[in-house]
């Protein structure tokens, strides 16, 4: 799991957008989700944009991810470029439905590279993701 700027306050950001349960409850739900894939997940999440691409980088090992960018989905291409090398399938993630909110809001420069992508169901959009990639994953190999 790679959260982008902001996510790391979950619980206490504007709970009104992004409900009220912490980005460590949501990893804890993804982990017994993927439990039945023999997965474990990693769950990562930074401020900086360039630590969020030290991650990818580092992540190579894994079966795949689930991203959600914050921001970083209207104009993070450092980050969309990261994504492009890491050889495993992900799916973008965000919490509310941004086509909903404001028009700034409604252009992901990662999404054109993710297998799929999951709005407005809040963390349980997470849960999905990660069905989704198990799906992903087996069909693959
Ligand atoms: C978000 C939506 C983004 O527009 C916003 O900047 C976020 C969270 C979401 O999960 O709904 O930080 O990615």
């Amino acid at each position: 799991m790679l959260n982008g700027p902001n996510l790391g306050i979950l619980g206490r950001r504007e709970p009104d957008v992004y409900g009220t349960q912490t980005l460590e409850e949501i990893a804890g739900a993804v982990a017994r989700e993927v439990a039945e894939h023999g997965w474990e997940v990693r769950s990562v999440q930074r401020d900086c944009e360039g630590e969020l691409i030290r991650a990818i980088q580092d992540s190579y090992d894994t079966v795949g991810a689930i991203v959600n960018p914050g921001a970083l989905m209207i104009a993070g291409w450092s980050l969309r470029d990261a994504l492009a090398n890491y050889p495993r399938p992900w799916i973008e993630v965000h919490l509310s439905n941004v086509w909903a909110r404001e028009s700034f809001r409604h252009e992901s420069v990662i999404a054109p590279l993710a297998s799929g992508l999951i709005a407005g169901l809040g963390g349980f959009g997470y849960q999905l993701a990660a069905r989704a990639l198990a799906e992903v994953v087996h069909n693959r190999s």
